[in-house]
């Protein structure tokens, strides 16, 4: 019997790149998502449908299952850090790196360091492996903003041109993490869907390989 599957798409960047790869494992919205209000669309298969929804709440609705399969970064997926979750495909979209960064040749303090970033969980654990003592604020976005107004001694984010930094004063420093976007499943949808979830991982791993 084939049951119903739900795909949770991240909406903004990284959408435009996963919509290609979907397609190549035959997976076609049945309308155009970009010109649309809607979160859930139907596709091409009768029992497949997309969600598209912010990045950072795809893996929620795939941890509880309301998601059988989701796209999300690298980021996203260490911030929020659940066991539940599998990584079984990099798709090899949306590269770029999670850093930290700082005033260009600012000295750090001695002391405690103020940190400002939206990825609180992932900043804790690199810098508590530092051996660094830091006080974390968070932020949703813009974090380059927040040394230049004195928030904050760094920022942990998102890298890629870097042209960001450079906009605003600002130099990458340490490497955290290499990103890319992963297909990202739930273990129990993995088990329980796995005849269905298969043919589909394996059809885009055979598109990212195509598109190296
Ligand atoms: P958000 O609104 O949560 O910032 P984005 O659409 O900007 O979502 O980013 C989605 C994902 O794309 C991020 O989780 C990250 O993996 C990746 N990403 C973010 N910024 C960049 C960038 N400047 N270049 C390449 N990839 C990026
Ligand atoms: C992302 C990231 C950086 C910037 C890095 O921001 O948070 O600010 O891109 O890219 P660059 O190195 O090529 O300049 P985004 O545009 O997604 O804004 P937001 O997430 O704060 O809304
Ligand atoms: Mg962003």
């Amino acid at each position: 019997m084939t049951q119903p599957l739900t795909i949770a798409l991240s909406k903004g960047r990284i959408l435009d790149d996963t919509l290609p790869l979907l397609a190549e494992a035959g997976i076609h919205p049945a309308e155009d998502i970009h010109k649309s209000r809607k979160l859930i669309f139907d596709t091409n298969h009768e029992h497949i449908k997309l969600v598209v929804i912010r990045a950072t709440d795809v893996p929620t609705y795939v941890e509880y299952g309301a998601a059988d399969l989701g796209v999300a970064g690298k980021d996203v997926l260490m911030e929020y850090d659940s066991n539940n979750l599998c990584e079984p495909l990099d798709l090899n979209i949306a590269t770029c790196r999670l850093m930290t960064a700082a005033i260009k040749d600012a000295v750090m303090p001695q002391g405690r360091l103020k940190v400002a970033t939206k990825f609180v969980n992932t900043a804790k654990r690199y810098f508590a492996e530092q051996g660094r003592q830091v006080d974390i604020i968070k932020l949703y976005g813009g974090m380059e903003l927040a040394p230049i107004m004195g928030l904050a001694d760094m920022i942990v984010d998102i890298v890629d041109t870097g042209n960001t930094l450079k906009a605003n004063g600002l130099e990458a420093r340490d490497l955290i993490a290499p990103i890319s976007s992963r297909l990202v499943a739930g273990r129990a949808a993995m088990k329980v869907k796995h005849a269905q979830i298969q043919p589909i991982i394996d059809q885009m791993a055979a598109a990212v390989e195509r598109q190296r």
